[in-house]
C-alpha cells in the first residue's frame, strides 16, 4: 500500500534520512521504532509532503486496483484528499475549540453530510467520552482523552492509512494499554496503521512488523514478535 525506496530527507542543511526504505501492507499496523532524533518524525512528514523528499521515491496505493500515486511529487493538501491521514506528534488538536467542533474538522474534505453523521456516532459509541464531553473545551481534557479526540478526528476523514507520531508521548501507562487497544480495534476495522513509537515495548507487540530506524538508517526489519526477542533491540529500546 505504502512504499519508501531510498528515501533522502534533509532539514535545512542537515542530511536526516539517508535512504529510508520501508513497505506498509494494506490491512497491516507497522511501526517504525527508534531513539530521540532518530528521524521518524521526519519519516511520516515525508510522507505527508510537508518535508520534501530530496531522492528516492514515496509510492501509495488507496486501493489495491488503483494506480500507484508518487508522493514524493504531490503536494500536502492532494495527498490527504488520497485517504492518508498523519496524527502528528503532540496530537494537534485545537485546544481553544470545543471536542466537537475538533472532530468536525477532521471531516473538513467531506461533503457526505449523512457519512459524517454516520462517522461521528460511530465514534461517539468507540469513545463514549467523546460525546459526554462534546461541548468541553479540548485543552481541559485530559492527556488520554485528547489522544481519544485525536484518534476520533483522525478517523472522521475515514482514512485508508493512519499514521501516528508517538501517541504514547505524555501518557501513563495504563492510558496507553487502552490507546493500543483501541488501535488493534480500528486496525481490524479495515484501517491500515503505520506507528511512529520510542515506546519499542508496546509498539512491538501491537505491530505485525517493524523497522528500526538508526540516525537515518534502517538498521533492522522483522515481525513484532522477532524485533521484540532479537538481542540488539533488546538492549539498546527493551532495557535489556
Ligand atoms: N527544523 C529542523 N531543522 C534542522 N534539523 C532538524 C529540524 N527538525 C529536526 N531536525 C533534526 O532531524 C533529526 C531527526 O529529527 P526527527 O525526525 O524529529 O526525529 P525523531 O522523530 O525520530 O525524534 C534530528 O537530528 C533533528 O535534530
Ligand atoms: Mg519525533
Amino acid at each position: 500500500m505504502l512504499q519508501l525506496k531510498d528515501v533522502n530527507v534533509f532539514r535545512g542543511n542537515t542530511h536526516v534520512l539517508h535512504g529510508v526504505s520501508l513497505e506498509v501492507g494494506e490491512g497491516e499496523i507497522v511501526a517504525l521504532i527508534g531513539a530521540n532524533g532518530a528521524g521518524k518524525t521526519t519519516t511520516l512528514r515525508a510522507v505527508s509532503g510537508l518535508l520534501p523528499t530530496r531522492e528516492g521515491s514515496i509510492t501509495y496505493r488507496p486501493d489495491a486496483g488503483a494506480a500507484p500515486l508518487e508522493l514524493h511529487s504531490m503536494q500536502a493538501e492532494s495527498i490527504v484528499a488520497t485517504g492518508l491521514c498523519q496524527c502528528p506528534e503532540g496530537r494537534g488538536i485545537f485546544g481553544g475549540l470545543s471536542v466537537i467542533e475538533n472532530l468536525h474538522m477532521g471531516a473538513y474534505l467531506r461533503d457526505d453530510k449523512q457519512g459524517i453523521l454516520e462517522d461521528l456516532e460511530k465514534i461517539h459509541t468507540m469513545f463514549p467520552i467523546l460525546a459526554d464531553r462534546a461541548r468541553q473545551t479540548a485543552g481541559t481534557l485530559s492527556g488520554g482523552e485528547q489522544m481519544m479526540l485525536a484518534l476520533g478526528r483522525s478517523l472522521m476523514s475515514r482514512p485508508k492509512l493512519l499514521m501516528l507520531d508517538e501517541p504514547s508521548l505524555g501518557l501513563a501507562p495504563l492510558v496507553v494499554e487502552s490507546i493500543f487497544e483501541m488501535l488493534a480495534d480500528i486496525n481490524r476495522q479495515g484501517v491500515t496503521v503505520l506507528l511512529v513509537e520510542q515506546n519499542a515495548v508496546m509498539a512491538l507487540e501491537l505491530a505485525h512488523r517493524a523497522y528500526v530506524l538508526e540516525n537515518g538508517v534502517v538498521t533492522m526489519s522483522g515481525t513484532g514478535a522477532e524485533l521484540a526477542n532479537d538481542d540488539n533491540v533488546r538492549k539498546a529500546y527493551l532495557g535489556g
